[in-house]
């Protein structure tokens, strides 16, 4: 393994060593003034493959020649559309096929999933999740509250991290759990923290949040096609994730959702149901009683949009192709040689914010420059003029996040020199 040092010749000599390099072929890279982007923005919306527009294109045309016959006669028919990316979609989140889905969007699912899974009781209500949560979940969190008939000052807990921290450690939810667990319903936190780019260790929350009788569940927008999941393995309850990100299935594609097998043959529990979650051999029967399916699919709603789907089929060969456990090998190298750099050259003017523990981190590094908060706003407009697609928080801190997919050791080492050039002295 080549050891990481400041010369443009390394970045080279990286690109060379890396096996994954001729995934980046396979995507449209945004071009600018003339050349490639450094695209560093996968962590908000991935690059396009260049599969996608033939596997859409593909179902437009079945549509063209087919119309209705194609639910059964399409090249991919799409009556069982959706069960194309079972067997995918496990693999990339460590499931069962019988315990995923994709369908709706982030936020619809988590909605749908807090309805069947958290069932207050005047004794366990409380939902646990981090302090700066995506506003999303927060605003789902805090209405599901209020549909139970909840004041969220009394049922919502926002860890944040004790005083001096930067982070939300697991001890500190392992003890929350341990003095207010019997009041708990749902601990629901991210896979990787959006804001942070913290990883949480998902297996020993869902072990402490069982112990005290929670239901536990991951948001893994930032998490999902970032880190290798065992969700089936580490028992969680249920997870959902957005395909948008490093998913690279388009703006508002179709949505993940994980729910445990243990949960499979819960048909007890209260669910909103739709005629696509409805016993699939007697589906067409129209009758007026709903019979769930097991697993995930029991909680489809509607006939799956299959242009919507398309494209995540064009992403999910290209995950199955290079495989999770290289591509976590690859960005452990490419954003600890964005870290190394950074701190070699940049040690003033960059602060990382992210955890340092490779182990606690995904692609995304989170980096404050110091600059004041105008003149960090300006470097990131400059960074932009210079072709660096990174994504701007206020009031001045850019996430960047290189993705191993498409990202090669170059791009890194360009953004450094470009960053370099706008705040080194
Ligand atoms: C952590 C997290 N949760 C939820 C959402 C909301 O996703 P959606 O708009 O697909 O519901 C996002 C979107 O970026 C996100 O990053």
């Amino acid at each position: 393994m080549t050891a990481f040092r400041t010369d443009a010749a390394c970045a080279a000599e990286l690109d060379r060593a890396d096996e994954l390099a001729g995934f980046r072929a396979r995507f449209h890279i945004p071009r600018h003034g003339g050349q490639e982007e450094i695209y560093l923005c996968g962590n908000s919306l991935g690059l396009q493959p260049r599969d996608t527009a033939r596997y859409v294109q593909e179902e437009l045309e079945d549509w063209q020649r087919l119309a209705v016959r194609a639910h059964f006669d399409g090249r991919r028919p799409w009556m069982p559309y959706h069960e194309l990316f079972t067997e995918r979609t496990a693999r990339l989140v460590g499931a069962l096929p019988l315990e995923v889905v994709n369908m709706n969007s982030l936020t619809v699912n988590l909605h749908l999933m807090m309805t069947s899974f958290y069932r207050p009781s005047p004794k366990r209500h409380k939902i646990v999740i981090e302090r700066g949560a995506f506003p999303s979940d927060r605003y789902a969190v805090d209405s599901q509250l209020r549909l139970h008939g909840l004041d969220p000052d009394k049922s919502l807990i926002e860890l944040r991290p004790s005083a001096g921290r930067a982070y939300i450690e697991e001890s500190e939810i392992e003890a929350l759990l341990t003095a207010e667990g019997g009041s708990i319903a749902l601990l629901m936190l991210p896979g990787v923290q959006y804001y942070s780019g913290q990883a949480f260790d998902m297996a020993r929350l869902v072990r402490a949040g069982h112990k005290a009788g929670c239901i536990v569940a991951f948001d893994l927008a930032h998490a999902a096609g970032n880190l290798p999941l065992k969700l089936h393995d580490w028992d969680v309850d249920f997870a959902v994730w957005c395909n948008y990100k490093y998913m690279n299935a388009g703006p508002g594609a179709v949505a993940g959702w994980f729910v445990h097998e243990h949960h499979a043959q819960d048909f007890e529990r209260p669910r909103l149901a739709g005629w696509w979650g409805h016993d699939k051999a007697s589906r067409f029967r129209m009758g007026p009683e709903f019979v769930p399916m097991a697993g995930a699919e029991g909680w489809q709603l509607s006939n799956p949009p299959v242009l919507g789907l398309a494209p995540l089929l064009a992403s999910l060969e290209l995950y199955d192709e290079a495989g999770m456990d290289r591509l976590r090998k690859k960005s452990l190298q490419l954003t600890g040689y964005l870290e190394f750099l950074l701190k070699e050259r940049l040690p003033e003017q960059v602060e990382i914010l992210t955890p340092s523990d490779p182990g606690r981190r995904g692609c995304q590094l989170y980096l404050r420059l110091h600059a004041g908060a105008h003149a960090a706003r300006q470097v990131f407009e400059q960074l932009e003029a210079a072709g660096v697609t990174g994504d701007w928080r206020e009031p001045d801190v850019i996430r960047v996040a290189p993705v191993p997919l498409y990202n090669s050791f170059t791009d890194v080492y360009r953004f450094v020199e470009i960053l370099a050039g706008l705040v080194a002295p």
